[in-house]
């Protein structure tokens, strides 16, 4: 459960929807993304959002299913953005409601998705020649096309602008904010032994057109290693079929949430 410390605006409405059953809430499906549904509920300026067990990756083309992954995921990012919240980032992040749904804030959806890297690993490591968990001489951010036709394609600066994707401005407040979560993330996850190697971060405008923090942040969209044997507890285990999938997210689940 949540006490709301840190979330934006709990207001009467969210009060009333916190205490509803999810049937009672939900609305039409207004987005079917892989692993996760996003619902309208009675209230116009709240979201129902469902994490699936559902895994895929390769763009799709690997399709699978985690058992108890949703439940893990929702209380693993709700845990994650509330520290967010907290610490004066901007996410869609309100209550964490029963097993794997959560309410948020409604959001447009930017088609970008950011990466930060803080050590070499999967797409960075083929495409540039490093080993997995080589260090960097400074972290990276790369910018993503959201496009599973294309491929979801790099893209930098000029690209976004090219494609209208957002304002400059806009290009700047994405870099800024995700190099603070980065720094905020990093020290979370060691607090708990664990190494954030990499992740992604995907913003929306929200009705006064200021940029937040959506979607998720879990082991489906970080890398993250155990601090001291170096094991992967995320979806890297699923994409190269590792064996031990659920336990990894149980044990993220067990190191982030439980305290909560
Ligand atoms: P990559 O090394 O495959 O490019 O992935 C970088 C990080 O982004 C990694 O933590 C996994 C995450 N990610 C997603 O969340 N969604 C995606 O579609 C991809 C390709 C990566
Ligand atoms: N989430 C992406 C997909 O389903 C890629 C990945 O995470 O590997 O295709």
């Amino acid at each position: 459960m949540t006490d709301g410390i840190g979330s934006p605006e709990r207001t009467p409405e969210i009060v009333d929807l916190v205490g509803k059953p999810i049937n009672e809430i939900k609305g039409e499906i207004i987005h079917k993304g892989k692993a996760k549904l996003v619902y309208r509920t009675t209230e116009e300026s709240v979201m129902l959002m469902e994490f699936m067990d559902d895994a895929t990756a390769f763009d799709g083309k690997k399709k699978g299913s985690i058992s108890s992954k949703g439940m893990y995921n929702s209380h693993i990012s709700a845990a994650i953005m509330r520290y967010l919240n907290q610490c004066g980032i901007n996410t869609h992040f309100l209550e964490q409601m029963e097993d794997r749904f959560q309410l948020v804030r409604p959001l447009d959806m930017l088609p970008v998705e950011v990466v930060i890297r803080n050590l070499a690993a999967g797409s960075l490591a083929r495409r540039l020649g490093f080993d997995e968990g080589d260090s960097l001489e400074r972290p990276i951010l790369e910018f993503y096309f959201k496009s599973d036709e294309l491929g979801d394609p790099w893209l930098n600066r000029y690209h976004i602008r090219a494609l209208d994707l957002c304002s400059d401005d806009e290009i700047v407040r994405l870099e800024e904010d995700s190099w603070r979560i980065n720094a905020m993330l990093r020290e979370y996850f060691l607090d708990r032994d664990l190494e954030l190697i990499d992740f992604k971060l995907e913003y929306g405008r929200a009705a006064d057109g200021a940029l937040v923090l959506g979607d998720e942040i879990t082991p489906d969209t970080c890398r993250l290693w155990d601090i001291s044997s170096r094991d992967k507890l995320d979806k890297d285990r699923f994409r190269h079929d590792m064996g031990e999938v659920e336990e990894a997210y149980q044990e993220v689940y067990r190191r982030v949430a439980w305290e909560d």
